[in-house]
């Protein structure tokens, strides 16, 4: 199949990139770069043999995409484009909403009107708020605590919206939890312009000497040893995750978690990098990050059942994939 891959250069789409062509798709990212480097373009050619054909543009930009849709007849899209920056969303709203919604909107014009007939759309665990895990696919919506979270879950009501509108547009949403590491080769993995947000790359960046040292957000939480609790997912499992959800014939829409099922403490994150890595980290205890919830893990029966998908790569493999990668910047 020829799949659209939108923010194709990011974390999760270049690596999701790799297990299309692994499985004998083609490809054509649009990337805006805001989050990526033209670099990574190269490094998928170079992994996968072939030459990608690659536009660098807004999703949100209908004249420039329609160019595109009038070039190529997609037979799936995987819209992975949008701004994720948690703390940034909070000081900067309107452009949250405006890339992560018109994206998502235009996109689905754009697939309506061409009969693209699957759409994939990148969501996250965080739609379930501060619920009781382990998280179900079936569970109401949370209360999301920032923009970026609240605009996946807007945009999946959007999407269930169009699905409901249209005949013919199919869309599966798949619930990310958290995704660390890095392929094999170590020459992709996360890029996070400045500070990092996320646990790995700030763990990563500290044992190179880029961080004076991590902060952990907290030890009073109720969890195994009082640090946040989630359920960390190797971002290969997660690419192969989206080539299953390609493979799923439905209409209408479909929600997926993609995660392991078992939740990892920060303290346990931090002891399994020291020790595959053999690495002694600098971090400290300090207090609770606003917003953090104390535990977050999925029930990922339903992707194992209806998708034939499930994690297979472990906390060890996630922290030395990370590093090693990590190491080669
Ligand atoms: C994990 C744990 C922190 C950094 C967010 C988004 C989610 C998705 C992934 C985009 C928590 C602790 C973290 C640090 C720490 N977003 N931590 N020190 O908050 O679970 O999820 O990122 O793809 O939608 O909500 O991930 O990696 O920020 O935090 O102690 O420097 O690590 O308190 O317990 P989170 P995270």
């Amino acid at each position: 199949m020829k799949i659209l891959v939108s923010g194709g250069l990011g974390f999760i789409g270049s690596h999701t990139v790799i297990e299309l062509y692994n499985e004998g798709h083609e490809v054509v990212i649009v990337d805006d770069l805001s989050n990526s480097q033209i670099r990574t373009l190269n490094i998928l050619e170079k992994l996968t043999g072939k030459t990608i054909p690659f536009y660098m543009l807004d999703c949100t930009d209908m004249g420039k995409m329609e160019v595109i849709f009038k070039s190529h007849q997609f037979d799936g899209i995987i819209h992975f484009a949008g701004y994720k920056a948690v703390g940034e969303s909070v000081s900067k709203p309107l452009e949250y909403y405006f890339n992560n919604l018109g994206s998502t909107i235009q996109l689905s014009r754009l697939a309506i009107k061409h009969q693209v007939p699957k759409f994939i759309f990148s969501s996250s665990a965080t739609v379930y708020g501060d619920q009781k895990s382990p998280f179900t696919e079936d569970m109401p919506l949370g209360i999301t605590t920032n923009p970026y979270g609240e605009s996946k879950a807007m945009n999946e009501r959007i999407l269930t919206d169009a699905t409901l509108a249209y005949q013919g547009f199919n869309v599966v949403l798949l619930r990310y939890f958290n995704p660390i590491g890095a392929h094999a080769s170590g020459l992709i993995g996360e890029l996070p312009s400045g500070i990092p947000n996320n646990l790995m790359p700030y763990i990563t960046q500290t044992a190179k000497g880029k961080r004076e040292k991590l902060y952990v957000f907290g030890n009073d939480y109720d969890t195994v040893d009082g640090t946040g609790v989630r359920d960390y997912i190797h971002v290969v499992d997660l690419a192969k995750g989206h080539v299953a959800a390609l493979n799923y014939n439905h209409k209408g829409i479909d929600t997926f978690n993609l995660g392991t099922g078992k939740g990892t403490s920060v303290l346990e994150i931090i002891e399994a990098f020291e020790r595959i890595n053999q690495i002694k980290l600098n971090y400290e205890i300090t207090d609770r990050r606003p917003g953090d919830i104390a535990t977050s893990f999925a029930d990922c029966s339903k992707a194992k059942r209806l998708l034939g998908w499930e994690a297979k790569l472990t906390i060890d493999d996630m922290v030395r994939d990370a590093w090693n990668f990590e190491k080669r910047l």
